[in-house]
């Protein structure tokens, strides 16, 4: 693992809240819990955060976050991009650490609480990258992220990113979108903070199939 002076995780220059940093913990004594698995920084985020270091989108274009949890991913995208970022998830309790995370790397994201299901159209429309780590963990989630996807596509978003260890609802939502919108599905890997691999479920509207 590699750790700033100040006691964070860091990975590409970036500090890394953990479950024990002291901010973490003074946020969850203000009854910031989260309830849907958004209690840490999930590792397929590390994944992500290299692929997209190596496949950038375009400098200041809109990056949505969906079910950012702590939102490292969307203050990383925000201070090592420079994208403008909208971090997004059902979980309330959530906002505050991605808000801490964009705070101590001195870099600013927009945070909303919104269900996948409420992710309308409108709110695509000017978005270039949807992305979305560790979401499809539930069965139910399945249709939801599915459908979320038939929008985005719908709203003309560029490219969206979903990354996931490999849980089965996520092989189900591959599946779907492998046959319908062409999705590819990359395998990745990551050594720092720590050694990972994730799926990443890659959509492109360029080779939409349509
Ligand atoms: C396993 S955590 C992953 C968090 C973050 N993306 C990461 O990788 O660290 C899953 C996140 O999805 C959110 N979530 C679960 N169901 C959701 C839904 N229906 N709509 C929006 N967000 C949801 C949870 O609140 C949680 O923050």
């Amino acid at each position: 693992m590699s750790a700033s002076s100040a006691g964070y995780l860091q990975k590409h220059g970036i500090n890394i809240l953990t479950p024990d940093s002291p901010q973490a913990l003074a946020l969850e004594q203000k009854q910031f819990s989260p309830t849907i698995h958004g209690d840490k920084v999930w590792s397929s985020t590390y994944v992500v955060m290299d692929y997209l270091l190596e496949n950038p989108p375009p400098a200041h274009s809109q990056l949505m976050d969906v079910g950012c949890g702590w939102g490292l991913l969307s203050a990383f995208a925000a201070k090592a991009l420079d994208l403008n970022v909208i971090a997004v998830d059902a979980d309330p309790n959530v906002l505050p650490y991605a808000q801490l995370h964009a705070q101590i790397n001195h870099t600013e994201i927009h945070t909303q609480a919104l269900e996948f299901d409420d992710i309308n159209v409108q709110h695509l429309k000017g978005i270039h990258t949807l992305v979305g780590v560790d979401i499809c963990f539930w069965d139910k989630l399945q249709p939801s992220l599915y459908n979320l996807v038939e929008r985005a596509l719908e709203a003309g978003v560029d490219q969206i990113i979903l990354a996931d260890p490999g849980r089965g609802p996520f092989h189900d939502l591959s599946d779907r979108c492998k046959e319908h919108f062409n999705g590819r599905i990359e395998i990745h890997h990551c050594t720092i903070p720590v050694e990972e691999s994730a799926e990443l479920l890659i959509i492109e509207k360029d080779l939409l199939p349509y």
